[in-house]
Parts: structure tokens; sequence; C-alpha cells
């Protein structure tokens, strides 16, 4: 067996007459920038997350950095954030010259510890910003009441957990603004680039439109300072017609993740994931915790299944944060998920007979 890890290749073939046909209107109408099709997908994603308000923008990078700017984040202020996520998350921070602050992980969820949060709060910290890793939302009742609390605003680094509900609401209809990336291989993926940003408040969505658009009021009038951040017209399209499918997709990936889990309930070996009750994950990535990985990735990838580490190293480690003055041991959980987390195949269309490959073969 040859298995496919997030099978791209299956989901165009699924979709490829619709999706084909409206890549070729955008070509032939040449409205390449802010064409319908950008305006049509912001209304569809508003309806499907339940956020008044959703501005597409060029990926999800971008989206978080759209989102600290209409939150005025200034040089010197401090984010409190996770350290066990993509690098994007902390980076943008870091670009906006502010102080990414870690505060270490849940060992069942692998989501930024509430209950640490408190601690590093200090006068110069202006926000949270919790990741939604591998689909499932943090806790996110007790991060808004820390945040109410202390007056600082909550921005959901929902990359990858786009359709994932907590207390029966979507994560991009939480916090003050949620992000998104449809990067291909994200629950739902565009053909290139592209995210969004979600929220309740008319000013900020008013505001991060602009932004996108390099801070302008009109035409050449520029109120921000802003970036080129605009959606292409060609991704919209193809999201237009893959996110009319999209809770089909998101019950497969489910599906998939119970298949998993029942076939390897009985492994000692393995830490399943774990979803809290309150929350249902967009599946982004079904991840094992395992000793030996490196060891075990190299026999799995003999016998025809890929698998990925997400992440390998925590950000407080990385060369890029030395000079946070961060030292290994600050943060053991995530040091340790690290060192033995593993995702397995994962995309909506993991077939049975893949899965029991793949559990025999661990
Ligand atoms: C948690 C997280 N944040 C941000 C991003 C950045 O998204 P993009 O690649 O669309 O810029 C990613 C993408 O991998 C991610 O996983």
């Amino acid at each position: 067996m040859n298995i496919d890890f997030a099978n791209l290749q299956y989901q165009h073939n699924l979709y490829k007459d619709e999706i084909e046909e409206s890549l070729l209107k955008v070509a032939r109408k040449c409205n390449f920038i802010m064409g319908e099709d950008v305006q049509e997908l912001e209304k569809s994603l508003e309806i499907f997350t339940g956020a008044k308000y959703a501005v597409t923008c060029s990926n999800g990078t971008d989206a978080l950095l759209l989102a600290m700017m209409a939150l005025d984040i200034k040089p010197g202020d401090e984010i409190i954030t996770t350290p066990f996520t993509f690098i994007a998350t902390a980076e943008t921070i870091a670009f906006l010259g502010a102080k990414p602050v870690f505060v270490d992980i849940d060992e069942k969820t692998y989501n930024i510890d509430a209950s640490k949060i408190e601690k590093v709060i200090t006068n110069k910290t202006k926000a949270i910003i919790p990741v939604s890793l591998y689909g499932q939302p943090a806790a996110m009742d007790e991060i808004q009441t820390i945040a109410t609390k202390n007056n600082l605003k909550v921005i959901i680094d929902g990359a990858q957990s786009f359709g994932s509900t907590y207390s029966c609401k979507t994560d991009s209809n939480l916090g003050d603004i949620s992000t998104t990336s449809f990067f291909p291989a994200k629950p739902l993926g565009c053909y290139g680039d592209g995210g969004a940003v979600f929220t309740n408040n008319e000013e900020l969505a008013d505001k991060m439109k602009s932004l996108r658009l390099h801070g302008q009021s009109k035409r050449y009038h520029h109120k921000y300072i802003g970036m080129g951040g605009r959606l292409d017209t060609m991704q919209a399209a193809v999201l237009n017609v893959k996110l009319k499918y999209y809770p089909k997709d998101l019950a497969l990936r489910q599906e998939v993740a119970s298949k998993y889990t029942k076939a390897l309930e009985k492994k000692l070996n393995l830490v399943l994931p774990y979803v809290d009750e309150k929350s249902t994950s967009a599946w982004a990535q079904y991840s094992v915790r395992v000793k030996s990985r490196d060891e075990l990735q190299v026999k799995l990838k003999a016998v025809g299944i890929p698998t990925a580490v997400h992440y390998p190293m925590p950000l407080h480690l990385q060369e890029c944060f030395q000079y946070l003055g961060y030292k290994k041991g600050d943060f053991p959980i995530s040091e340790i998920i690290s060192d033995e987390i593993m995702s397995l195949p994962m995309n909506p269309y993991v077939t049975e007979e893949e899965i029991q490959y793949i559990c025999e073969n661990l």
C-alpha cells in the first residue's frame, strides 16, 4: 500500500468539473482582483460560521497580522500565546515589534493551559492568542473570562480549525477576532494561499477590510499603514465550490478520526487524541503520542505509510526567538509532546482498509 497523507488529488477529482468551471469563469471575466467571487465567499463564510463579518485575505499568517494591526498592537506590547504551534502564531507578534509571551500547554488537548495565563499578565499585556491546535478550540470560556477581567483582547488562531465548535459556536465566532487559513492541506483548503478573519465588531471588520487594501479609505487615499493582503478571485472561486461540500467533509473527517480511535484504543504504546466535551474538532490532524517516534516514522515510511510531526521543536527553543531568553525546561509539556507527537494520514477520504493497514503496522 502507498497511502497519501492529505490526498488533495482525490479531493480535486471529486469536485473537478465544478471547480474547473468556476476557475475558467474567472479567467474568462479577468476579474482577478476582488471579483464577485470574493464577496460571494465572504457572505457564505458569514452564514457558515455565524460570525457577523468575514473578511478574506491572502493567507493565515496575514490574517493574524490584520487582526493584531486592527487591535493596534504596537512595539513593546506583550501578547500571550502557546509555544506549541506553527511559527506564524508568534512570528507575526514579533513582526509587529510586540513580544510573544509563552504559556505551556495542557497535556490532554495540547492547547494553551488557561490556568497558567494569569501568572504572566503584566501591564504591557494586550492580548491572548489561543491556537485551536489540530482542529480543536482551546478552553475558550476560561480564556475569555481572564481576558475580560484583565481588559485584554482575544484573537483565536483558527488556521487548523475551520468549522470546529466550542459550546456549539464555531471557533470563528469567538473572541474579538478569529483567523483561519485556506492553505491547501488545511481542512478547508484552496488551490494556493488564502485566509480569512472573522469578527462580530463592525468597526474592526471595516478596519481589517481597509488594512488588507493598503489601509485605503478610498482609492489612493490611505487612512492606515496597511498591507497587500487580498485573497485572489481564483482562490475564492475554488472555495465557493468547496465550502458547499464542507459540512460533508467535516463529518467524514470526524468519521475517520472515530475509526482511528476505535482501531487504536487498545494499543498501550500510544496516547490518542483527546477532544474536550465542550468542543468538536475539525480534525486537521489526527496526532498520537508515541515513544521512539523517529524510529517508528522510518519503519512506517518503509511500508508506505506517511506520517508528519506537528511540531518537532516548540517555539521558545527556536533560534529566531533566542532573544526572548527562554531555555529548555521552561515549558516541559510542550517539550515532551514535541518529542513524542506524530500525525497519521488524515483527510476525509482515508479508507477503512487504509485505517486497518495503518493500525496493524502501528
Ligand atoms: C496554527 C497556524 N497558524 C498560522 C498558520 C499560517 O497560515 P498560512 O500558511 O495560511 O499563512 C498556520 C498554517 O500552517 C497554522 O497552522
